[in-house]
């Protein structure tokens, strides 16, 4: 099979969709930053289940980087990337540079309340802005009916549909379960930082993370069972726990037990930073 047409200029995306739409095609998106895994791919296959047609954007944002994070060594390799979407049937593969997506003079700032508060905003301030900028932008060029996000990125999703839901974008959002490796650990570009030992310390992460979940869901007091669970990170080997969190499922506001719930955790394994969540389960 031929692969996906690759197009870097808003232009180019913008004269394809018209030519599908005219067809009377639909289109899903699925957003992503490159170096495509196993759990991008997994949003790619939903997507095509979803709609006839299927974008996937790769731009590794900067906008989303504070000056002291990895934008630089961020994993870039397209033509790989290229392979494993020809590979999964997409359609389409935006790839736009720095320039084509921020022309100079760029002066505008999307920032989304509610879910973006706390948790990775406590670490990372202006990350939600940087996304809900681009994300914006995506959808505005692309118009998809739907965009499909990971649970891996949980309050990412919980965001972008606050975005879609507050601006009004006519953007179904799809969320989709995290791709996890055969130890639970779960796909992430980042994981390619990562030597044989820590990859060993990293996979202890969703088990300590379920088996908090499950405590929860049994009863046991939140602020304790969380510190609890901090430490047994730390004696794990995690250099460092930024949090370990129960939230409510959709708001991110404070978890009830009557409530669905999500459990957030980010940690720090020597210079790599580390995300995951698992449901709570319901009593
Ligand atoms: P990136 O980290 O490349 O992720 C792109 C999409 O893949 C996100 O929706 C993310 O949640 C999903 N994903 C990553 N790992 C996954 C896994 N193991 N299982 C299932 N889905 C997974 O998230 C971003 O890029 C950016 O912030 C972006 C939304 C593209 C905006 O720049």
């Amino acid at each position: 099979m031929s692969g996906p047409i690759v197009v870097d200029s808003v232009a180019a995306l913008r004269a394809q969709i018209r030519e599908w739409r005219r067809d009377g095609l639909t289109i899903a998106m699925v957003p992503t930053m490159g170096a495509l895994h196993d759990g991008h791919i997994s949003l790619v296959r939903i997507a095509l289940e979803r709609a006839a047609r299927c974008v996937v954007s790769i731009f590794v944002n900067p906008r989303q980087f504070a000056p002291t994070e990895d934008l630089d060594k961020y994993p870039r390799q397209l033509a790989r990337d290229l392979d494993r979407l020809r590979e999964a049937g997409a359609h389409l593969a935006f790839t736009p540079s720095v320039a084509e997506m921020y022309r100079p003079g760029f002066a505008t700032k999307i920032s989304v309340g509610g879910p973006s508060s706390g948790l990775e905003t406590d670490f990372r301030p202006t990350f939600f802005d940087g996304v809900a900028t681009v994300v914006a932008k995506l959808f505005l060029q692309a118009a998809p009916d739907c965009a499909v996000f990971g649970e891996k990125d949980y309050q990412q999703l919980c965001v972008v549909r606050q975005l879609c839901g507050d601006l009004d974008l006519p953007v179904e959002i799809i969320g989709a379960p995290t791709v996890r490796d055969a130890h639970g650990l779960a796909m992430s570009s980042r994981n390619a930082y990562l030597g044989e030992a820590e990859l060993a310390i990293a996979r202890k992460l969703n088990a300590v993370l379920r088996q908090t979940a499950a405590e929860l869901a049994s009863g046991a007091d939140e602020a304790r069972i969380t510190s609890d669970a901090a430490e047994a990170l730390v004696r794990a080997g995690f250099r460092k726990v930024d949090y370990v969190a129960a939230r409510e499922a959709v708001t991110l506001g404070s978890w009830r037990r009557d409530r669905n719930g999500r459990l957030l955790a980010a940690v720090w394994l020597g210079t790599t930073r580390l995300i995951d969540n698992v449901e709570i389960p319901s009593a």
